[in-house]
């Protein structure tokens, strides 16, 4: 039955698109679904790696830390999206920690189970590589932001990227603690409530109900 239930959400995951049946058993019998209460670290930083993950449902952040216990956020995962595969692809210790936001749901796959799809479907593996691609492309946007932006420009950037448009408005729909943004920027949570506090007063940005935010148009002028 489990297996079954594995076998049925792997079919739905874009990442495996393209595999045969009997590759989807290989894959089912290597894979479990998890389930992780908010707060809770998945992978550690540091650690040996024995599966990845595909993320069902919930969010979950990337964060690596220094031997001070300083952290920095290096991206929020969300429904859709994997981790875990680097250490898996190379066999180094796990690059980051990844925590959980929110409660989550999450399927394990094995390192086995894994490897053995990347071998023998060139569609994973190609999907597995876009999906690193994409993750190289905002870490050069980031870089970009952190050497070049003052810390209005790197808030700015940080809540346009979290936002979504909402019939015609962009909105930036989960509350964004400033201690967390503080983490994804390099600067103090006393600093980023200045800055939100400013871009309030400002009128470029709106308290909605509930930690939402509305962003208005002119606050894209901090990051041009
Ligand atoms: P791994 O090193 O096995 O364990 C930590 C995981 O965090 C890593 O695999 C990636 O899946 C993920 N990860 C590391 N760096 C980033 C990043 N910059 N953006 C998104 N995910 C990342």
């Amino acid at each position: 039955m489990a297996h079954e239930e594995n076998k049925a959400f792997l079919r739905r995951v874009p990442l495996f698109s393209g595999l045969t049946e009997s590759q989807l058993d290989t894959l089912a019998a290597g894979s479990a679904r998890r389930s992780y209460p908010k707060g809770r670290t998945v992978v550690s930083e540091g650690e040996p790696s024995q599966s990845m993950y595909i993320q069902l449902a919930g969010r979950a952040k990337v964060q690596r830390s220094d031997s001070e216990g300083k952290e920095v956020i290096l991206a929020v995962l969300g429904a859709g999206e994997f981790f875990g595969e680097m250490s898996l692809i190379d066999d180094a210790p796990r690059s980051a920690s990844v925590i959980t936001l929110e409660p989550c749901e999450f399927m394990a796959v094995s390192k086995d189970a894994f490897k053995a799809m990347l071998v023998q479907s060139p569609e994973v593996a190609m999907n597995v590589m876009r999906g690193i691609v994409r993750r190289l492309r905002d870490a050069d946007k980031k870089i970009e932001t952190l050497a070049l932006l003052d810390v209005y420009g790197r808030v700015a950037r940080v809540l346009l990227d979290f936002s979504e448009n909402v019939g015609g408005e962009r909105i930036v729909k989960n509350k964004m603690p400033r201690q967390e943004i503080a983490k994804m920027i390099g600067a103090s949570r006393e600093m980023v409530s200045r800055v939100m506090k400013g871009l309030e007063t400002d009128g470029y940005i709106v308290a909605l109900p509930e930690g939402k935010l509305q962003l208005r148009e002119k606050l894209s002028s901090y990051i041009s």
